[in-house]
């Protein structure tokens, strides 16, 4: 049977719970669980943990157990498929045949291989009625997850790249200033699309400019992204605020230079260079994501200035943009992105708009290159 009304409600609520796995489970999806007794009265919720801890549906069994709930003939709403496999800990979908629910609405399927259907076959061959939702509630499920389900069908991390224009798109004057051209509900938001990453990049003329910490504050968070920065011949500076706690510091440079190396390394560091060294100048976007995809960074958060997001842009590494613009006109600066001149205007980088909404005095617009999402549509 396929998914009743009165089940939209209920995944909307687990779509809520699944939001506060943001910044707490990486690099496993966001997910909610709410679960009924046979009578249809409310018997447990939860989400899920750090990685290694307890799913959404674990988390919300023990909820039921605490409040002495009997889940025999009950439901359970769930925003991603239970999972199939012993991973870290032992499959979701085995807990909820032990506790004797009757049906599991589920509002998408997990693409992860080990998952993928399995953990919807192990319910039905266990006799529970397994309902897989469609439209807006499965999308937003997996917009939730997109990081996600890029790394997981794409290889490679959602790429968010978060810029601050005046509204005469200069992102700096031409003294390389650039704080603050927006106002601080805008900064406070950008600190929010941070919290959702896994790793923060950018480049090394922004750390040379701006001396940037780019961790999470100002809202609460369980993880620190990891901050990384693209610097091809170890320019970081040892002092630099960005190799300060909290959270994990990565440089990427071009080629080995040991005794740099060694030193970012004392500073608190890692670092990490292609395997390849006889590649020249910068490392290209897509090493740089496929090594990230495998630290299990599910969205990467770009703030860098018009060099590196120019090249990044224009190599199609960019998923999302998310542009604040600030009612002032800066005049001669530093433009968006350095990006090729192009000839025609059917060669400009074509995008789509997501969503425009005013942040306190300045307008963010969130934009998404034509078809980038489709893998989860
Ligand atoms: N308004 C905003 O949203 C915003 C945000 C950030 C920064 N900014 C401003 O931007 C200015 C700095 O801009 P920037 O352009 O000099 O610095 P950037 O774009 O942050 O860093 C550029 C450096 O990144 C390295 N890099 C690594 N891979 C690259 C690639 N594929 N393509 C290009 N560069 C690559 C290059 O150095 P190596 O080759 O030596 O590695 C390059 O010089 C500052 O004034 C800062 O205030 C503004």
């Amino acid at each position: 049977m396929p998914a009743q009304p009165a089940d939209h409600p209920m995944l909307i609520r687990c779509l809520e719970l699944a939001q506060q796995s943001v910044g707490l489970s990486d690099p496993n999806p966001r997910v909610g669980c709410v679960l009924h007794d046979a009578k249809g009265t409310f018997a447990g919720e939860g989400y899920t943990q750090h990685a290694g801890g307890p799913h959404a549906e674990v988390m919300a069994l023990r909820d039921a157990r605490t409040r002495g709930a009997d889940l025999h003939g009950g439901t359970a709403w769930v925003s991603l498929e239970p999972c199939a496999h012993y991973g870290r800990t032992p499959p979701c979908s085995d807990a909820l045949i032990e506790a004797g629910l009757a049906r599991v609405v589920v509002a998408t399927v997990d693409p992860f291989p080990q998952v993928a259907g399995q953990g919807l076959a192990r319910l039905r061959a266990a006799g529970i009625d397994v309902v897989v939702a469609e439209g807006d509630v499965a999308l937003a499920a997996r917009e939730l997850n997109i990081g996600f389900f890029s790394r997981v069908i794409r290889s490679r991390p959602w790429v968010r790249m978060k810029l601050a224009a005046s509204l005469d798109g200069r992102t700096a004057l031409p003294n390389g200033v650039s704080q603050w051209i927006t106002g601080p509900p805008a900064r406070l938001d950008g600190q929010r699309w941070r919290q959702r990453a896994q790793a923060v990049l950018t480049g090394i003329g922004t750390v040379l400019a701006d001396n940037p910490r780019l961790d999470v504050r100002d809202i609460p968070t369980t993880l620190q992204p990891l901050r990384v920065v693209l610097d091809s011949s170890w320019r970081t500076p040892l002092d630099a605020r960005i190799l300060r706690p909290p959270g994990d510091v990565l440089v990427i440079g071009a080629r080995p230079d040991t005794t740099r190396q060694a030193a970012l390394h004392a500073s608190g560091a890692r670092t990490w260079h292609p395997p390849d060294v006889t590649v020249a100048g910068t490392v290209a976007p897509d090493v740089v994501l496929t090594m990230l995809a495998g630290l299990g960074v599910n969205e990467l958060h770009v703030e860098a200035g018009p060099n590196l997001s120019g090249a990044w842009l224009a190599n199609g590494a960019v998923d999302e943009l998310v542009l604040y613009l600030a009612p002032r006109l800066l005049g001669p600066g530093r433009p968006l992105a350095d990006l090729p001149e192009v000839h025609a205007l059917d060669q400009a980088i074509g995008l789509q708009m997501v969503d425009v909404q005013p942040v306190g005095g300045d307008l963010r617009m969130r934009l998404r290159r034509e078809g980038g999402d489709s893998f989860i549509r």
